[in-house]
């Protein structure tokens, strides 16, 4: 299951530069079988991964041709339906003993309206295979109890990114917010994947 998740995860490092010609192929290899590790130094109401997300009624199957997903994942973060959601990703490269910001980063202000927008990198591997659809949409991740139903699917392993990056280590790291009117909730999601971009041949 662990294996699976990071397959999953790893699929929202797809950035918007996606769409240049010079992309170049890569595979986020993950650190430890972790997947996730909690923000460091955030106060002790930020939640990680797990208090987003259950995903103990997933099933994930890998064989040669990649990782095929299943089942239903529970929301479980403690916000209001009215609620606005943040997303911020950041991409941070180890060097030298400490970890260095990038010029990945991306900011989603509103979350929730982009969640079926077809052109987020989340789309193809995430949102698309979400047989309720509608209710998701409407609800995003913001009613606590809320079922996420997966069809069966196939995850593309690969991905791409518009120029090249340093051989190195590499975190990725994932901030939720949630906002009442424009008073910011105190507890914020926040979690990291840390792992390699392996250069693929084409
Ligand atoms: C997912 O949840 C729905 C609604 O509760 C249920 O009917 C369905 O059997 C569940 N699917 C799986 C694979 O557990």
């Amino acid at each position: 299951m662990n294996r699976g998740l990071f397959k999953i995860w790893q699929l929202l490092i797809l950035f918007d530069s996606i769409q240049s010609s010079m992309e170049i192929k890569y595979e986020f290899i993950m650190e430890d079988e972790r997947i996730f590790t909690a923000c460091s130094d955030e106060p002790p109401q930020t939640l990680d991964v797990h208090g987003l997300l259950d995903f103990s009624e997933n099933t994930f199957d890998m064989d040669e041709s990649g990782v095929t997903i299943s089942g239903n994942t529970t929301i479980i973060w403690d916000i209001q339906p009215s609620d606005r959601v943040q997303l911020a990703v950041s991409v941070l490269y180890f060097d030298r003993g400490t970890w260095q910001p990038t010029t990945l980063n991306l900011m989603y202000n509103d979350f929730c309206k982009l969640l079926f927008d077809q052109n987020q990198f989340w789309y193809d591997s995430f949102t698309k295979h979400i047989i309720n659809s509608a209710e998701i949409k409407e609800k995003c991740f913001r009613v606590k109890g809320t079922i996420i139903m997966f069809e069966t699917y196939s995850v593309d392993l690969i991905f791409s990114i518009g120029f090249p990056l340093k051989n190195g280590r590499y975190k990725i790291l994932y901030r939720f917010t949630a906002f009442d009117k424009n008073v910011k909730r105190p507890n914020d999601i926040c979690f990291e994947i840390r792992g390699d971009f392996k250069k693929l041949r084409n």
